[in-house]
C-alpha cells in the first residue's frame, strides 16, 4: 500500500505515523511511551528499535541499508519466508524466500491500555509468488512495541494439503563489539556449522566470536540471551512456534564483499556491532502447516541491565 491517503488512516497520535519514503516505498514509525521503531511496509520489515533507556538501539539497520522496491534491508528484522538460506533446487530465486522483498497490506494499527502500539501486516499471494511457491498461503506479522517487541508471524494454509515450509525472524541485534559478547542459552545443541560445510557439531558452553559464524542450531526452543558488557546489557531473546536457532556473524573479510555494514561507532567496521539471533524453522526443523490449520513463530525480545 503506498497511497497516502489510506495510509494516513493507519496514523495514532502518540503512537504510530506512516509516511512515503525512498524510492517510493511506504514506512510506518512508532513512538510511544516505550521507545520507538521504524518497520517498511515492503517485507513487512521491523528495521529498528530502541526502547526508551537504552542510549543505543536494540535492533540494528545498518547505516548503509538502501531501500528500494525488490531488495532486502540489511538489518532489521527480515521475514524469512517460504525457505531459509538458498533454495534447494532454484539457485536464481532469492535466498530467504521472497517474503522479504514483496509489498505487504498494513492491516491495522493499535495503540494498547498499557502504552504499547501493535502493527499488523499481510501476505497473500500473487502471480509472482506463486510462481516460486504455488500455494495459497496468507501470512500474517504482528508487531507489538512496549517494554518488550513482539514479532508474531503466522502462516495460514487454507488448502487441502498440508505445506512444509522453512521460515525465520532473521532479527539484527545491536551490540558493542562482536569479540565482547556471548550468545547464552545452546550448550549442549547440535548444530550444523555452514562455515565448516556443513559439519555437524555440538555447542559446547556460551557462543563467543572470533571469526565468521554462521550455525543453524537444531531442535531447540531455547531462550537465548546476548550478554554485553560493553553496553553493560543483556538481549533476552524468547520464542514458541520455533525449533532452530541461527546465529551468525559475516566478520571482516564476508562483511567487506557485502560492502553494506557501514564504519562502525568507532570505525572497525559496523559488522562488529550487530549479531543475528534468528527465531527458525529451517533444515531438519522446516515446520509443517496443517490443511485447514495454521503456524505461529513468535519472538519477544527484552533488553536488562547487565
Ligand atoms: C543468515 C545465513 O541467516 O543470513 C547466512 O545463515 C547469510 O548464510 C545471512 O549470509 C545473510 O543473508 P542475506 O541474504 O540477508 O545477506
Amino acid at each position: 500500500m503506498s497511497n497516502p491517503t489510506l495510509l494516513a488512516r493507519h496514523a495514532i497520535p502518540g503512537h504510530v505515523s506512516l509516511r512515503i519514503g525512498t524510492n517510493g516505498l511506504a514506512f510506518a514509525d512508532i513512538d510511544n511511551a516505550h521507545g520507538s521503531a521504524s518497520l517498511c511496509l515492503q517485507g513487512a520489515h521491523l528495521m529498528s528499535w530502541r526502547p526508551k533507556d537504552q542510549a543505543e538501539p536494540v535492533v540494528w539497520l545498518s547505516p548503509l541499508a538502501t531501500f528500494a522496491p525488490g531488495k532486502s534491508i540489511r538489518g532489521g528484522a527480515p521475514v524469512c519466508w517460504p525457505w531459509f538460506g538458498p533454495h534447494v533446487t532454484e539457485s536464481g530465486w532469492p535466498g530467504h524466500g521472497f517474503a522479504r522483498t514483496v509489498p505487504w497490506e498494513l492491516c491495522d494499527t493499535a495503540a494498547l491500555p498499557d502504552g504499547s502500539t501493535s502493527i499488523g501486516l499481510t501476505l497473500t499471494p500473487t502471480e509472482a509468488t506463486r510462481a516460486q511457491w504455488p500455494h495459497e498461503a496468507r501470512l500474517a506479522l504482528r508487531v507489538s512495541v512496549g517494554r518488550r517487541l513482539r514479532i508474531e508471524l503466522t502462516t495460514h494454509n487454507p488448502g487441502p494439503q498440508d505445506l512444509v515450509l522453512g521460515e525465520a525472524l532473521h532479527t539484527y541485534l545491536g551490540i558493542s563489539d562482536i569479540g565482547a559478547v556471548e550468545v547464552q542459552g545452546l550448550d549442549a545443541c547440535e548444530y550444523v556449522d555452514k562455515v565448516a560445510g556443513a559439519v555437524r557439531k555440538v555447542q559446547r558452553g556460551a557462543v563467543r566470536f572470533a571469526g565468521e559464524v554462521d550455525r543453524v542450531y537444531l531442535n531447540t526452543g531455547a531462550d537465548c540471551v546476548i550478554v554485553d558488557p560493553g553496553l553493560q546489557r543483556r538481549i533476552e531473546i524468547a520464542k514458541t512456534g520455533s525449533r532452530a536457532t541461527v546465529v551468525w556473524t559475516p566478520w571482516a573479510e564476508k562483511a567487506d564483499k557485502m560492502g553494506d555494514f557501514g564504519p562502525g561507532r568507532a570505525g572497525q567496521g559496523g559488522w562488529r556491532e550487530m549479531v543475528c539471533v534468528e527465531s527458525a524453522n529451517a533444515l531438519d526443523n522446516v515446520v509443517t502447516v496443517p490443511a485447514g490449520g495454521s503456524h505461529t513463530l513468535s519472538v519477544s525480545y527484552a533488553a536488562l541491565p547487565l
